[in-house]
């Protein structure tokens, strides 16, 4: 079974109680980092978490959702491996993962509603990485990820 890790800063609480049963019926495992209050928290917090799970093989894939998806995309990929996408529409979702071979799923919890939320992961999770010519092109941006890495 694959697993997914969703994480959420409080923008997204709502939308994270209706979008992980959806992710668990299509026969995913969930690991939710996210935070189940709206009290206020770092969205990048949030972000490292998700990216680290991705980085490190201990997820598939992972979901982060902040209130426009843009803040805790960027911590996303300071985390070396880390292809992470803002989307709001399906088309861009499914290239997301078909021709950048994208790890994690961003999107605006103030941006979509669930059933946009639900097509973009239905886009993500469902379709594979093209490669061919599009590996290539991935592969030079990881190799900018490893001229600008620095030691941890
Ligand atoms: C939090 O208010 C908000 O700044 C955050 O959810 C996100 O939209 C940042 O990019």
């Amino acid at each position: 079974m694959k697993t997914i890790v969703y994480g959420n800063d409080h923008s997204g609480v709502e939308l994270k109680k209706e979008l992980i049963p959806y992710i668990e019926a299509k026969g995913y495992q969930v690991i939710n980092v996210g935070t189940d209050t709206t009290e206020s928290v770092d969205y990048p917090v949030i972000g490292e978490k998700v990216a680290n799970m991705v980085a490190e093989g201990k997820a598939d894939f992972g979901i982060a959702v902040c209130g426009t998806g843009l803040g805790i995309s960027l911590a996303c990929n300071k985390v070396n491996g880390i292809r992470a996408c803002v989307c709001s529409d399906a088309y861009t979702a499914k290239y997301s993962r078909l021709h950048n071979n994208c790890n994690i799923l961003c999107f605006g919890a103030r941006v979509i509603g669930p059933e946009t939320a639900k097509m973009l992961i239905d886009e993500f999770l469902d379709t594979e990485f093209e490669g061919g010519r599009h590996a290539r092109r991935v592969d030079l941006i990881t190799d900018i990820e490893r001229r600008n890495r620095t030691a941890k």
